[in-house]
Parts: structure tokens; sequence; C-alpha cells
């Protein structure tokens, strides 16, 4: 038999590796695996796919100078394909998103059965190849007839996606244990405010509006879903951008960065692992008009079995609350510093001042300029990477905190949502003509690093 496409960069060898294959002291259940969301990847948009539309065709309709998702990496009609190159690549976990309006489209109402099969053809798949699916319900495509009845800033969208978490579970729970409600509310509520992502609004006073109403809707869902079966494992992931201070030594510079960091990020710990808001927030939704209805704060601090954090960067925080730049700093392409001993100090951090469940990093990568040649990317940077946060996952661990799991963001290149194609984020390259993929070298070490440590043998690699 032929080899696969994704297969054909096979002349990459461990032993020759530049960044040496290492063995992390992670526990013996450490899950290793990737991530990937719909819209980014499915394409299959198309009427005969019975898909309703979401928030981001009526974005890029407006905006047609710009890249799209319509036909993304194609996974929808590649799916099989896709699931085999990542048994190839030893992963252990597949963490990927339910388009809503695939399956509901007009966000309520009618099923459109043939989406719910296209995920259920995909969870039996994965398992079949020994790969755990991670399914997230929200990653930003909200259907583009609730965005028509105020999307994030009406609170009946938050009783919509309780209802249609209860549908997937109903359908796919049979099979999937672990559930994420929302991805990222932080960058949810950046498309309300401004911040170049759909549904494209640009009002900084909804801010914590749609924040509410996200933390009620992640609530609401984890409720819907225990009640469906209390062993389902539930959580939420969180973008969490430590700010750290330009000066330890000022007070001034270390407040500014707590404030940075309780406004946008701990807004959500807080409500979840505290049922309250930071002071500053509450200020906030006072001036802005935002309502917190009683109750609300228990629904929304429910337990849950385990918190996803997508890590990239850090920021640091000047004592006027600007994000200063750090002279020298490495970049990825997405101009974000490249600065891992700041993930293993957030989460020590982070563990001292909540009880926190286990946590998995559900993304971490970096968009890197890579070059294809002869069927092969040598993307020696990106596997760098990954390393340096594995090593400093691995120190957290060490001081205490419970990292259950990583997952590579992305499994492949794909639509980085507004800017496009060219941020490539993928340890498999994407052809954007043939949309052939292609194992990265970073991903070919992911590959051989994850046999490594899931198996153990200390032959196969060396130590670093
Ligand atoms: C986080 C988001 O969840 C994902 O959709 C995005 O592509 C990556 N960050 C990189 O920006």
């Amino acid at each position: 038999m032929s080899k696969a496409n994704y297969e054909r960069s096979a002349r990459w060898k461990a032993k020759d590796s530049p960044v040496p294959i290492h063995k992390y002291a992670f526990a013996p259940d450490f899950v290793f695996g990737a991530s990937t969301s719909a819209y980014q990847i499915e394409g299959g948009v198309g009427e005969e796919t019975g898909r309703g539309a979401s928030i981001w065709e009526r974005y890029f309709e407006t905006r047609p100078h710009l890249d799209h998702g319509a036909v993304a990496c194609d996974h929808y009609n590649r799916m099989e394909e896709d699931v085999r190159m990542m048994k190839s690549m030893n992963l252990k976990a597949y963490r990927f998103s339910i388009s809503w309006s695939r399956v509901l489209p007009l966000g309520k109402g009618k099923v459109n059965e043939q989406g719910l099969e296209f995920y259920s053809r995909l969870v039996d798949e994965l398992l079949r190849n020994g790969i755990e699916p991670y399914v997230t319900l929200y990653h930003w495509d909200l259907p583009q007839a609730l965005e028509d009845e105020g999307g994030w800033l009406n609170r009946d969208t938050a009783y919509a996606f309780a209802d249609f978490a209860a549908l997937i579970a109903h359908r796919l729970g049979d099979r999937v244990k672990y559930f994420g409600t929302l991805n990222e509310p932080e960058v949810i509520v950046a498309g309300y405010i401004g911040d170049g992502l759909a549904p494209g609004l640009s009002d900084p006073n909804l801010r914590v509006k749609v924040a509410h109403n996200l933390m009620l809707a992640h609530g609401l869902a984890t409720q819907a879903l225990r009640s469906i079966n209390p062993d389902f494992k539930i959580g939420v992931t969180l973008n969490l951008v430590p700010a750290e201070a330009k000066d330890a030594a000022n007070p001034a510079s270390v407040n500014a960065a707590r404030r940075h960091w309780l406004k946008n990020y701990a807004i959500y710990l807080e409500a979840i692992f505290k049922a309250r808001y930071p002071d500053v927030v509450l200020e906030e939704m006072a001036a802005t008009g935002a309502v917190i209805h009683p109750g609300d704060m228990a629904i929304i601090s429910q337990r849950i079995d385990y918190l996803g954090v997508n890590w990239y960067l850090r920021h640091v925080v000047d004592e006027n609350g600007g994000i200063i730049d750090m002279p020298g700093a490495q970049k990825t392409l997405m101009g974000w510093e490249i600065h891992a001993p700041a993930l293993t100090r957030m989460l020590v951090s982070m563990n001292e001042e909540y009880r926190l469940p286990p946590i998995f990093i559900t993304e971490n990568g970096a968009a890197l300029d890579d070059t294809f040649a002869k069927g092969r990317v040598r993307d020696v940077g990106r596997m760098a990477y990954i390393h340096d946060h594995l090593s400093a996952l691995e120190s957290a661990v060490a001081a205490g905190v419970n990292v259950a799991g990583y997952f590579a963001w992305s499994l492949m290149d794909n639509l980085e949502w507004s800017l496009g194609f060219k941020m490539t984020f993928g340890i498999v390259h994407v052809d954007r003509n043939t949309l052939v993929r292609t194992i990265k070298d970073s991903g070919l070490w992911f590959r051989d690093m994850i046999k490594f440590n899931v198996r153990g043998s200390r032959k196969s690699g060396k130590r670093r």
C-alpha cells in the first residue's frame, strides 16, 4: 500500500533531533494530545451539509478581503484521514469543538441529523484508534440566528447553550467522557468590544455584560451535563495571560499588574472558584448596567472536574497599567513573547490562590515562519517551544500543581480567525492549494516524545 501523504516526511530521526527527546516527570497517566476547533478546520459549510450560518459567515461576508473558513482544512470531508494521521502521531487525546450551527442550524429547535452524525462518526473513529475525545461545546462560532437575537448580550443565549450541551451529551455521552463548556471567554468578549473577532461589535461597555452571560452559560451547561451523567468530566477552558509587574519593587507597578489580571483573566477564576467577581469588575458592572440575578453566582461556581488552560504568553505591566515590550524578547509571528517560565509562576500562584481541580493545558503553541521545502518542514523553533513549555509544566508539577495533560495547538495549520491562514500554529503543515497534510518535524518530534513518555522506554531517546 502506498504511503499516505502525511507520512512522506518520514526522513526525520529522533536521534538527530536538535531538541532531544526527554522523559518528563509527569504522572504515568499524563495525557498528550492536540487541539483544533470547528470553524478553523472543518469547512463543509455548503447547503448540502445542512449547517446553518454562524457569526463567522456574517463577519467574513462583510470583510471580503480576508481569508475565511468556507473550506478551511476541509476536515469535514477528510476526517477519517485526519484521525489516522493522529494515530500515527501517537496522540492519546484529541480536543475538538462542535459547531453549534452544524447541529442546530438556528441555534435551537430543529436538529440537523447530518451534522450530529458527523461528530458521532468522528468520536467512533477516535475511539477505534485509541484516542480519547475531549469535546469543546463552544469555540467562538455562535449561530447567526442567535446573534440576531442579541447573541451573548442576551441572557437567553445562556439557556439555549445549556440545551445545546444537553443535546450533545444525549447523543455523544455514551462515548465521550470529557466535555468543556466554553473556550476562552475573554476572547469571546473581545468580539463585542472591538478586537477584530466576530460578531465584530466595538463597544467597551458591553464587556462585563457579555462576560457574565458567558459565565452563566458555563454554569447552566455544567448543570445540564451533570444531570445527564454525573460521571462526565466537565470543565471550561480559560486563556490565562499572567500579568507580571514591570518593577516588582514598585507597589504602583504591582497593583497595576494585579488589576490587569483581575479585570481580564482572573474575573473568570474568581467567578468559578470563589463565586464572586473582583471589585474592579463589580465597579465596571455598576457603571455599565450589567445585572447579576439572584442565584447566578451559585450556578456559575458549581464544581468542575478540570480546568482547561490555554497558555501562549505573559504580559508585563507598568505602573500606568500599560503592557510593555520586554527588551530583547523573542516573539512569535503573533507578536507574543516566548517566555515559558511565566507559565510555571502563574500555575504555582493560582494553585495557592484557588482550590483548583486538575489542570489540562488545552492549548499551547506558536505561530512561526515555517518553510516547507522538499516535503519537509524543519521547525526547530516550535519543537523547542513545546519542549520548554513541557519543562515549565514539569516545574509546576514539582511545586505541587496538579497538571493532568497537555494539548498542542494546533494539530494542523488552520484559519487563525481574522488573521487568516498565514499564522501557522500546526504541528502538521496543510498545503493551502492541495490541502495535503505533511507532519512537520515538530509533529514527528511530538510523536516520538509521546511514545517515549507514555511507554517509557529510556532506550529510544536521550535524557536532556
Ligand atoms: C486560542 C484559540 O482558542 C484558538 O482558536 C486560536 O487559534 C489560538 N488561541 C491561537 O491564537
